[in-house]
């Protein structure tokens, strides 16, 4: 092989001043268990409502399903060895609900087994394990009951939880609630673009209320079997932008942030629901008991930080926003727009706005490009330019006072894009599905690279 075609065309070490270069900022990549696990029906695992949904036609481009996927139950063991390579700090991935525990509620030996061998090589290899509990496979008899619509889920996940920190307490440098608990609630129950599908924006503030209700409780639950460890939640923000300096257009875009970022921010660290949320969908709220907003807002020791794109808005003539499109933007293979400056805004305006913002990590960065294998080489040079700007982006919010521990980049490996399918492709690592080979893209070499010179620095 042509060893010059491999060295990737442009490196991805941040500005000179970044604190990306300080060795206690830590460096991660991310995975979810759904989107790379496979081995559906293996060791007792139960369905999931992603199981349901990608088998339901019309719902996954392509008829795609994480049945297989990358078949990373099996080959976890080589996996964690591209992790090894990148030489990255810190491995965030997700338990799968459905594996752990039966359809009663016991303990799954199996499944608790799998995700107990996997942190313990990742400890054995130095690396900090992130831990999401609930990246979206809720199972599916807990849904068949009314999922998260059913105040008694949150209870069901507190139970989980526990469960989980007592079998896993001391492997775990930090616990993750739940992972983007807006995606959960509005493409799951407002827009039926993810599992289970239903489309009522009703349905979707109760549903955030219920899983929001969840992660106070488990955080309640879990603490004191694991106390030494972290514990947070994600959330993905979005930065929108008006389209014209119109005050009707500038409100559409105070409108789309709020629904987007305050709906979950602000009963997590406030206690309590925006006010704009009544102005987007009047007259609706969802049942809150006494003490609800207090079970949600549990101290957090950290909030995870999932960032991707800029959408510009104006308003619909009403009360809300529609997007309008910016031309002439560098885009995606998902569409999403290239825009890593509001990813420094949305951190010092969060920093401004929530004086208890926790110390935040961002646990989800990256893109999607449609990579080929060409003589064995992945030129992903987009990939590399986006993730330095956005190393960037994260600096200037850093010295501009924002407290930001970590980064990962989402993702490991090309996996299961829910109502994408295998089409798109997020992986440092480019996957061949039909062979499972994996090879690292020019991104991945470029990332190993900066961390290889950030140690020799240190
Ligand atoms: C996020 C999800 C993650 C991945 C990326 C692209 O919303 O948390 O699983 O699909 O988007």
């Amino acid at each position: 092989m042509d060893l010059a075609r491999q060295a990737p065309v442009e490196g991805l070490a941040p500005d000179a001043d970044s604190g990306f270069w300080r060795r206690d900022f830590l460096l991660g990549a991310a995975t979810a268990a759904y989107q790379i696990e496979g081995a559906v029906h293996e060791d007792g695992r139960i369905p999931s409502i992603w199981d349901s949904f990608s088998h339901t036609p019309g719902k996954v481009l392509n008829a795609d399903t994480g049945d297989v996927a990358c078949d990373h139950y099996h080959r976890w063991e080589a996996d964690f060895e591209l992790l090894s390579e990148l030489g990255v700090d810190a491995y965030r991935l997700s338990i799968a609900w459905p594996r752990v525990m039966d359809e009663k509620g016991r303990p799954n030996p199996k499944g608790l087994d799998f995700y107990k061998r996997l942190l313990d090589r990742l400890a054995g290899k130095g690396l900090q394990r992130f831990v999401t509990l609930y990246h979206w496979d809720l199972p599916q008899y807990i849904e068949d009951r009314g999922g998260w619509l059913n105040r008694d889920c949150a209870y069901r996940f507190a139970e989980y939880a526990e469960l989980m920190s007592r079998e896993l307490g001391g492997r775990v440098t930090a616990w993750t609630t739940l992972n983007e608990p807006w995606c959960s609630a509005a493409l799951g129950y407002g827009l039926g673009m993810h599992a289970p599908g239903k489309r009522d924006w009703h349905l979707a503030l109760q549903a955030m209320h219920h899983l929001l209700m969840g992660h106070g409780l488990a955080i309640q639950a879990m603490r004191p079997h694991d106390p030494a460890a972290k514990y947070g939640i994600v959330a993905n923000v979005g930065r929108g932008t008006p389209n014209s300096d119109s005050p009707a257009d500038r409100r559409a875009a105070e409108l789309f942030e709020a629904q987007h970022n305050a709906w979950v921010l602000d009963p997590l660290l406030k206690a309590r629901y925006p006010e704009a949320l009544a102005e987007l969908l009047p007259g609706a709220r969802p049942l809150v008991l006494e003490g609800d907003l207090a079970t949600i807002a549990t101290p957090m020791d950290y909030l995870g930080i999932n960032y991707y794109f800029r959408t510009n808005v104006e308003s619909d003539g009403a009360h809300g926003f529609r997007e309008v499109p910016l031309p002439d933007v560098e885009r995606t293979q998902m569409g999403w727009e290239v825009h890593p400056d509001g990813l420094r805004d949305l951190l010092i305006g969060f920093a401004r706005d929530y004086a208890n913002l926790p110390p935040i990590y961002i646990t989800e960065n990256g893109m999607a490009s449609d990579d080929k294998v060409v003589d064995g080489v992945v030129d992903d040079a987009q990939r590399i330019r986006f993730l330095r700007r956005h190393f960037n982006a994260v600096s200037a919010a850093m010295k501009a006072g924002v407290d930001v521990r970590g980064y990962f980049v989402w993702s490991l490996m090309d996996n299961f894009e829910w109502a994408y399918g295998y089409e798109r492709r997020f992986g440092l690592f480019h996957v061949d599905y039909a062979t499972q080979t994996r090879t690292a893209k020019n991104s991945a070499k470029a990332l190993k690279a900066f961390i290889a010179e950030r140690r020799e620095r240190s």
